[in-house]
C-alpha cells in the first residue's frame, strides 16, 4: 500500500467565506482505534472484522505494515469514505513475519511508535521508516523504556527514524514513568509487555487515550488501571497471554469533530449535526473546553458500552458567542491533537485566552505552534507566544491571506475553518495533507456550507 509523503502534499485550496453552515455529517473512524484494531488483528490468531476504519494515509501505513508482517488484509470501501477491513493472522506463536525491507511509516508518529512495541517482543529484525516530518520526530522517549526491557533498538541519526528494531522474546517486565504524557508511549510499552516476563507497569502524571487499555481488554488481555496522583493513572498489563480477534466497530474521529464544533460555534448562522462521534473520558478534554467558552454543542447519548467499547455520541452545535478560556497543562495535554482548532475559536472569543503548557506542540507532524501562530496571525489573529504558553486576545475580525499549513493535515483544516469565518479569500498551502487523516475534508465542508 503507498502512503503519501509530505513532499506530495503541495497542493493550494482556496476558501472562500461561508454565509451559512447547515447539515449533518459523519466523521472518518477514529485514527487511534483504527491503527490499534489493525495492530492487535495482526497479533491476534484468526480473522479479526474492523468495520468503519478511517481511510487517511495513516491508518493506510499500519494496514500496509500489518500485511507485510504475515496478516492477510482485505479492505472494503463503505458509503461514507471509511473503509471494513478483513484481517486473518496466524498470530505470534510462530513469531511475526521477517521483513525484508524497511516498514514505511509513512506520516505516522503512531505506526511507528507502537510497531516498535510490537515489534521489540518478536524474534525479528525490523527497520520502521517514514517521510521527511516523521524523521525530525523524536523516538528516545520509546526507545529508551524499549532498551530496557531488553529490545535492541538504535535511531539511524541519534534518537530520529529510521528506526531498527532487534527484538527479543521474552522482555523483561519493567515500571516506566514517561517523562510526557503520551499515549504513544504508553501503548509502546504495554503491546511490549504482551511478550514480557511478568507484570509491565506504565507511570502516568495525567492520564492518557485508554484506548490501547480498553482494545486489549477486549482481547482477553488482564489489564489494570487505577488512579495515580493528581488526576494521573497507573496502568499495568501481564504478559504471556495471547490475544483473541475480536470484532472492532470504529466510532467517529472526535479529533474530527473538533474542526465542525469550532466551525458551527464561530460562524454566524450554523447548526451542524455529527453523528456516532466517539466521546471517550480521555478524549473530550476539547468538548468540556468549548461548552466551557460557551458553545452551543448538544450530546445525545452516549450510546455504547463505555466499560470495555467505546462511549459514542451524536453531537449537535449552533452559532456561539465564546468567552476566552484558560487551559493549566494537563488540559492542554487532553486535548492535545485539538490545540490549533481550539487557538482559532479563542480568536473569536470575548477576552484574554491562554493555553498553557504547549511544548509538546512543537513535535508532532509539524512545530504546530509556530504553525499555527504564524498561520493564524498572517489571518489578523492577535496570538503570542510566552516560553510554552499560547496568549490570544479576541474577538478579531479575520481577513483572507495565504497560509502555509507546513503539510500538516491539522493546520490545514484549521485554516480551512478560518478561512469560512475570513474576509476575502484564504488560500491554503499544503492543503492535501487533509488525506493523512481526512480524505474527505474538503467534500464534507463543500457539502455543508453556503
Ligand atoms: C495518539 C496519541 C497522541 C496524538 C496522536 C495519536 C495515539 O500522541 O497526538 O495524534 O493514537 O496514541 P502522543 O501520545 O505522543 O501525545
Amino acid at each position: 500500500m503507498a502512503s503519501v509523503t509530505a513532499s506530495d502534499r503541495t497542493t493550494d485550496r482556496i476558501i472562500e467565506p461561508a454565509s451559512r453552515l447547515a447539515g449533518e455529517l459523519r466523521l472518518p473512524g477514529d485514527k487511534s482505534i483504527s491503527h490499534r484494531a489493525l495492530m492487535l488483528a495482526l497479533l491476534a490468531a484468526g480473522t479479526s472484522r474492523i468495520t468503519g476504519a478511517g481511510d487517511g494515509a495513516d491508518v493506510r501505513s499500519t494496514a500496509g505494515i500489518a500485511e507485510t508482517l504475515g496478516a492477510t488484509v482485505a479492505r472494503r470501501a463503505d458509503a461514507s469514505g471509511n473503509v471494513d477491513y478483513l484481517v486473518s493472522s496466524p498470530g505470534t506463536a510462530e513469531g511475526l513475519r521477517q521483513p525484508d525491507a524497511s516498514l514505511d511509516c509513512g506520516n505516522s508518529g503512531t505506526s511507528m511508535r507502537l510497531f516498535a512495541g510490537v515489534l521489540a517482543g518478536q524474534p525479528i529484525r525490523a527497520i520502521l521508516d517514514g517521510d521527511a516530518s516523521l524523521r525530525r520526530r523524536p523516538m528516545a522517549r520509546i526507545v529508551r523504556p524499549l532498551r530496557a526491557m531488553g529490545a535492541w533498538l538504535e535511531g539511524m541519526a541519534g534518537d530520529k527514524p529510521p528506526l531498527i528494531v532487534v527484538g527479543r522474546r521474552p522482555l523483561k517486565a519493567i515500571t516506566w514513568t514517561p517523562e510526557v504524557p503520551s499515549a504513544q508511549v504508553k501503548s509502546a510499552i504495554l503491546l511490549a509487555g504482551l511478550g514480557a516476563d511478568g507484570t509491565t507497569r506504565v507511570r502516568e502524571s495525567v492520564a492518557t487515550r485508554d484506548h490501547t487499555e480498553r482494545m486489549l481488554r477486549a482481547r482477553g488481555v488482564a489489564v489494570r488501571a487505577t488512579a495515580g496522583e493528581g488526576g494521573g493513572a497507573i496502568v499495568e498489563i501481564d504478559g504471556g497471554v495471547p490475544l483473541r480477534a475480536v470484532d472492532e466497530l470504529v466510532p467517529g474521529d472526535p479529533s474530527a469533530a473538533a474542526f465542525w464544533l469550532v466551525a458551527g460555534a464561530i460562524q454566524a448562522e450554523a447548526r451542524l449535526r455529527i453523528r456516532d462521534v466517539g466521546v471517550n473520558p480521555t478524549r473530550r478534554g476539547f468538548l468540556d473546553v468549548l461548552l466551557r467558552m460557551g458553545a452551543r454543542i448538544e450530546e445525545t447519548g452516549p450510546g455504547s458500552d463505555d466499560a470495555v467499547g467505546e462511549p459514542v455520541a451524536d453531537v449537535s452545535v449552533e452559532s456561539s458567542d465564546l468567552e476566552a478560556v484558560e487551559l493549566v497543562p494537563a488540559e492542554t495535554a487532553s486535548a492535545i491533537d485539538e490545540i490549533p482548532v481550539l487557538c482559532l475559536a479563542a480568536t473569536q472569543a470575548r477576552g484574554r485566552s491562554v493555553i498553557r503548557g504547549v511544548g509538546e506542540l512543537r513535535h508532532k507532524e509539524s512545530d504546530r505552534v509556530a504553525g499555527i501562530v504564524d498561520g493564524l496571525r498572517a489571518l489578523g489573529a492577535r496570538i503570542n507566544v510566552d516560553g510554552d504558553d499560547i496568549v490570544i486576545d479576541g474577538p478579531v475580525e479575520l481577513r483572507g491571506a495565504a497560509v502555509d499549513s507546513l503539510g500538516d493535515h491539522r493546520l490545514a483544516m484549521t485554516f480551512a475553518i478560518a478561512g469560512l469565518i475570513a474576509q476575502g479569500r484564504t488560500t491554503i498551502r499544503g492543503a492535501d495533507s487533509v488525506s493523512i487523516s481526512y480524505p474527505t475534508f474538503f467534500a464534507d465542508l463543500e457539502r455543508i456550507r453556503s
